[in-house]
């Protein structure tokens, strides 16, 4: 049997950050790219990872990543067919012989009723549990790595950020910590994570100002945090579609009414090392957060 670990969405967030982990502890890795082009960026890593072309839309392509792969790390992209998507692909690499999934869901996707985004990925965690595979599922609190993706532009011009979250603290995690544990389960024995689910966070919950404070202070010029009604918030997302949008209103909303604050030492607990703070992540991507000239 191989030993190739596959990381499905290699080019995104986290599965780019799971993929430089797993090559520096020397495991071949098999990174699922969308498309070809974007894998360029692993090619300074000069062994270890193979890159295969895989669309959760078109079956065959995932046969064909999945085939040789023992182990598979399973990221899904943001989209309105995502429980169909990600359920198939489970289906398929149990038809192709994977011993063990890990699987990137969300905070609080076992709470019930829950919200949507949370419904979605559980209705997928229940469909991994019930596949006879050996899993384990992964539950990480928002993104630090959110405020390069979705704020840096305003953060450059304005030298703000906008978000509808009051005074609301959420305990933000650095996906690099995310990747870590997934690169801990992935190399240990397979039954020594099995059937487990792990909500992740970063070591503190955060207000707006204080995310601001910490991003202002490593790039050398404030930054501000502005609170805004959602109904501001909705008319900045007018771009994407409703469903989308309705499902991030309602994570934003939860998450102002404080259930985004709860932190775990999971963490810690599985990597051996304390998860970034604010402070480092903000040092580390600074130069995601230089004024505009
Ligand atoms: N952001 C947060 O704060 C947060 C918090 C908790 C949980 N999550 C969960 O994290 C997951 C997303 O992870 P992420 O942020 O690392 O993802 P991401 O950065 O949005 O990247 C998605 C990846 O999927 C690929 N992809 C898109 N469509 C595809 C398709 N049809 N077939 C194959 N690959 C495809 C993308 O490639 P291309 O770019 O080339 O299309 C990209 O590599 C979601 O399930 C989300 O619910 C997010």
């Amino acid at each position: 049997m191989s030993h190739t670990i596959l990381v499905t969405g290699a080019t995104g967030t986290v599965g780019s950050e799971l993929v430089l982990a797993l090559a520096n502890r020397g495991v071949t890795v098999r990174a699922g790219v969308h498309s070809i082009i974007k894998g360029d960026r692993f090619s300074h890593i000069t062994s270890g990872v193979q890159l295969v072309e895989m669309d959760f839309h078109k079956p065959e392509t995932l046969h064909v990543a999945l085939t040789g792969v023992e182990r598979v790390f399973m990221i899904t992209p943001f989209t309105d067919d995502q429980v169909a998507i990600s359920k198939q692909f489970i289906d398929i690499a149990r038809q192709t012989g994977v011993r063990q999934l890990v699987r990137l869901s969300a905070a609080g996707a076992e709470a019930e009723p829950g919200i949507q985004l949370g419904r979605w990925h559980r209705d997928i965690e229940k469909h991994l549990e019930q596949s006879g595979l050996a899993y384990s599922i992964l539950r990480p609190s928002s993104f630090m790595q959110n405020f390069v993706e979705q704020y840096s532009e305003s953060i450059r011009h304005e030298s703000k950020f906008y978000l509808p979250l009051g005074e609301a603290k959420v305990a933000y995690i650095d996906v690099r910590d995310i990747a870590a544990v997934a690169a801990t389960i992935l190399t240990a024995d397979i039954n020594q994570y099995n059937g487990q689910a792990y909500t992740l966070t970063g070591p503190a919950a955060l207000s707006g100002q204080e995310v601001a404070q910490a991003i202002g202070q490593a790039r050398g010029q404030a930054v501000g945090y502005v609170d805004v009604p959602e109904v501001a918030a909705r008319q900045a997302m007018a771009q994407l579609p409703a469903w989308m949008t309705d499902a991030l209103l309602e994570l934003h909303a939860i998450s102002k009414a404080g259930y985004a604050a709860d932190t775990t030492p999971t963490v810690q607990e599985l990597t051996g090392h304390a998860p970034h703070t604010i402070e480092q992540f903000a040092h580390d991507y600074q130069r995601h957060f230089q004024p505009a000239s």
